[in-house]
């Protein structure tokens, strides 16, 4: 038999509580540890994740078999690269493939190149004049920096003035010679459609929805991710079909053209249009909250995913998937995406029902005492082979959880259900 796993997992939001959750349910994990990991997770070893050296001499020491990183910066900064050589195997794309998600340019260029479905563009940066591009579409079109700005480099604009404004807020906080794109406004509902590839075959995880504004209505700022539902009944046979086609199968194709050696998750960010599904964006990570979601409603071991990723069997696997629906609700920090709050005491969470799902964001232990430490707190995450008895058991169990100044969105899966 195959030795059993030791496995650490990089990051410290609900996406990584979520993916030691679901590891930890695999029979061939020995153990499995949290860098940094949060109030909800353990054991967690504190170090920085921006020192890709000290975590390799730490996965070293500790021998771990087996790296899964949560969220893109390690990945971007070329972690896999990192420990390529070690033994270890990390579970994401080498630093050349995360331009993917890392360069808004370079990943556009790459769908026009391979033909993927998405908003035409144009490439800006130094002394290039986008007045042409801006008078011609009406102001209607999305300013994107080239680089990660966590979710702070689009701008969604509707008039010329908010458009030159975009821009001028680009240069003002990256530098005159700031590179950005300009493409068309897309209309129509978001879908995430999440997979493990092993650069030539991919296994979907089922399709979600997030909800990105801070406010019922997707209303007010936006926000890290206020909720998300799965599977997304948007996501129709034949908009997945669609999907395959016009999106994953040309990015496979890309992916291998360019000889990437990918072992890891791919994230299709899509609006679904009138004239068919389009690619907003991708990443090489799995989403939060997404990930809160989907992984409760895969049935099959996710190590099995991995580990065939890293063999190249993906394409002899078929997960298997719950009937039910899957429903997150972000509980939040009072002024979150603004300043907000911390060291809040967090009450109830033993309370949950026991298939209630209580996944950690924004949580630290202090003692016996669970504090609030960030702008999302928890996840609650609930299920249902109803989506509105989902939705309803999720709202009751969220009343035996308070902390200061708590919020929530109410209508989490508001599109699913038409309210
Ligand atoms: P991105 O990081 O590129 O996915 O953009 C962040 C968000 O901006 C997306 O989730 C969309 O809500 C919005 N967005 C991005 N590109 C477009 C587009 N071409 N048309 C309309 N909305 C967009
Ligand atoms: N939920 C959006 C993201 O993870 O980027």
């Amino acid at each position: 038999m195959k030795k059993k796993l030791t496995i650490a997992v990089i990051g410290s939001g609900g996406r990584e509580h979520a993916l030691a959750w679901k590891l930890g349910r695999s029979p061939k994990v020995e153990a499995l540890v949290l860098i940094p990991g949060n109030g909800g997770t353990e054991p967690n070893i504190g170090i920085d994740i921006a020192d890709i050296e000290a975590l390799k001499q730490y996965c070293l020491g500790a021998r771990v078999d087996l790296v899964v990183v949560g969220p893109e910066t390690p990945l971007c900064e070329g972690i896999v690269d990192a420990f390529d050589g070690t033994g270890i195997r990390v579970f994401g794309p080498h630093k050349a493939a995360a331009r993917l998600e890392g360069s808004k340019i370079y990943s556009k260029n790459f769908m026009k190149k391979y033909g993927v479905a998405t908003a035409d563009f144009a490439v800006f940066g130094g002394a290039d004049d986008p007045a042409e591009m801006i008078r011609s579409h009406k102001g209607k079109v999305v300013v994107k920096y080239d680089g990660l700005a966590a979710g702070k480099g689009v701008y969604v604009c509707s008039s010329e003035e908010e458009a030159r404004a975009a821009v001028a807020d680009i240069r003002a906080k990256y530098g005159e010679n700031a590179n950005y794109l300009i493409e068309t406004k897309l209309q129509g509902q978001e879908l995430s459609v999440i997979g493990i590839t092993d650069g030539k075959s991919i296994n979907c995880l089922l399709p979600s929805q997030d909800h990105k504004a801070a406010l019922d209505g997707d209303k007010g700022p936006n926000t890290g991710g206020m909720g998300a539902y799965c599977p997304a009944p948007a996501a129709t046979e034949a908009v997945l079909d669609a999907i395959d086609e016009t999106i994953i199968l040309p990015t496979l194709n890309g992916i291998e053209a360019e000889g990437f050696r990918y072992r890891g998750v791919i994230y299709f960010g899509i609006m679904l249009t009138e004239t068919g599904p389009k690619l907003l964006e991708y990443n090489v990570r799995f989403g939060d909250p997404e990930t809160e979601v989907i992984l409760p409603s895969l049935k099959s071991d996710l190590l099995d995913l991995i580990l065939a990723a890293f063999d190249g069997t993906l394409g002899d696997i078929e997960p298997e998937f719950s009937e039910n629906y899957f429903v997150d609700v972000v509980l939040a920090s009072g002024g979150y995406p603004g300043p907000y709050e911390k060291n809040k005491l967090i009450t109830g969470i033993a309370d949950l029902a026991a298939d209630t799902l209580c996944f950690h964001s924004g949580t630290k232990r202090e003692g016996e005492a669970l504090l609030t430490s960030g702008g999302r707190v928890l996840n609650i995450v609930c299920n249902d082979k109803d989506l509105k008895t989902a939705v309803d058991t999720c709202y009751r169990e969220i009343r035996k959880v308070s902390f200061d100044s708590m919020y929530c969105r109410k209508d989490i899966a508001h599109r699913a259900l038409g309210e």
